[in-house]
């Protein structure tokens, strides 16, 4: 990478904005359950604090969509860094009202102020250029270190950097390195694992490694329009009739490339949509109406596992089931700890759902790299450019 990071600038006495990606999951009572894009950034904020920077924080939380709505507050995330880092992080009230000015115009060194959801404002994702402006005239450097925000050219990722002087943080760096050095020129063999729900989500993805995969191991409720796209019936799976023949063609492509792809042999099928339905185990051409796969079965978990023994670089994306569901989270588990056991083997978990699933299996640490990215990895992994990072400085 040849952008600027935080090592390069000074900051010494300086007020520094600092995009995050606290888009974290909370439950009812408002409390965070996963606290890994929190933790994931605090490198850096001890950095700025270390070289006596005055730290304004910044981030979205959900989809509020410019109305002020007390569940997308970014207090729960001020109190959880308040605990990190042993010092008080200030919520302003508002992003650049009145309280955000009175806290962000008189501080000291080493003082944090967290801005309220910078989505409770409509120009952010708008990229608004008056927006941008406003955001930009509360700080002297403006560093982004919100990995998983960096495909969306909104004005706290993108359109301020215009008006600082702007550098990476620390975590942008190890992400762009990881993802990098594990896919640009992977050490093979190199297999792809790749879930969720559509094949019109990942076509991009699928592309991209199909110029570099050796094996694609196909699980997830996308397997079942590779399934219809094969002549089989699906019964009442998620299924996308209209993109058969696209499923059609990626298969025409690893064909001819050679790359082998794998699809179920077999399934855990269940009635309904719940966590306790009637399920049982199928095979591939044998989900009746009335049913919906839901993960992947027993012989394929040992076939993907035997299939996995080898690679020397792998990188998933999407869970092979639905693994919210204890008894459909066999196949995404399974895979996990397969995954964790490999000898000599670089693990990249590609965000989302498939970083939340290895989270929860305990076994993040045994992965090579978790990235804190969903869809800003994906984007990544396909080849396209961030706005996020396009916008950071280049090094002299
Ligand atoms: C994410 O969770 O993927 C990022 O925080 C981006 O959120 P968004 O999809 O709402 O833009």
């Amino acid at each position: 990478m040849n952008k600027v990071t935080i090592r390069d600038i000074n900051v010494d006495n300086k007020k520094v904005f600092l995009r995050c990606d606290f888009n974290v999951p909370l439950d009812e009572k408002l409390e965070i359950t996963d606290k890994t894009r929190i933790i994931a950034v605090l490198p850096t904020i001890k950095y700025l604090l270390e070289h006596n920077a005055k730290l304004i924080l910044c981030s979205h939380l959900g989809r509020p969509k410019g109305e002020v709505k007390k569940e997308f507050s970014l207090a729960p995330v001020a109190k959880e860094l308040s605990a990190q880092l042993g010092k008080e992080v200030k919520l302003a009230k508002d992003i650049i009202g009145q309280d955000a000015r009175a806290l962000t115009s008189n501080m000291n060194i080493g003082d944090i102020v967290l801005l309220e959801n910078v989505r409770f404002d409509i120009r952010e994702e708008k990229n608004d250029e008056e927006f941008s402006k406003e955001l930009a005239s509360l700080a002297e450097i403006y560093v982004n270190d919100a990995f998983g925000t960096c495909h969306r050219a909104h004005a706290s990722t993108e359109g301020m950097a215009k008006y600082l002087p702007s550098a990476c943080g620390f975590l942008i760096e190890k992400e762009l390195k990881a993802l990098g050095d594990a896919l640009d020129n992977p050490v093979k063999p190199f297999y792809a694992i790749l879930g969720g729900k559509k094949v019109s989500d990942k076509i991009g993805v699928i592309e991209s490694l199909l110029e570099k995969a050796d094996k694609l191991l196909i699980g997830g409720a996308m397997a079942y329009t590779f399934y219809k796209a094969m002549g089989y019936e699906v019964g009442d799976s998620i299924c996308e009739l209209d993109k058969l023949d696209m499923a059609r063609e990626i298969m025409q492509k690893a064909k001819d490339k050679g790359i082998q792809m794998l699809i179920p042999i077999d399934n855990k099928i269940g009635k309904e949509f719940k966590p306790d339905t009637e399920s049982k185990i199928v095979k591939y051409n044998e989900i009746p109406e009335g049913w919906e796969g839901f993960d992947i079965g027993p012989e394929t978990i040992k076939m993907y596992i035997n299939e996995l023994q080898g690679a020397k670089t792998i990188f998933w994306n999407g869970p092979l089931g639905l693994s919210e569901f204890e008894q459909f989270a066999n196949g995404t588990n399974s895979i996990a700890k397969c995954l964790a056991e490999l000898p000599n083997c670089t693990t990249i978990i590609g965000g989302g759902d498939s970083a939340a699933a290895v989270t929860k299996s305990g076994l993040a640490d045994k992965m090579t790299h978790i990235s804190t990215g969903g869809g800003a990895s994906l984007e990544f992994v396909e080849g396209k450019k961030l706005p996020g990072i396009e916008c950071i400085a280049e090094k002299n």
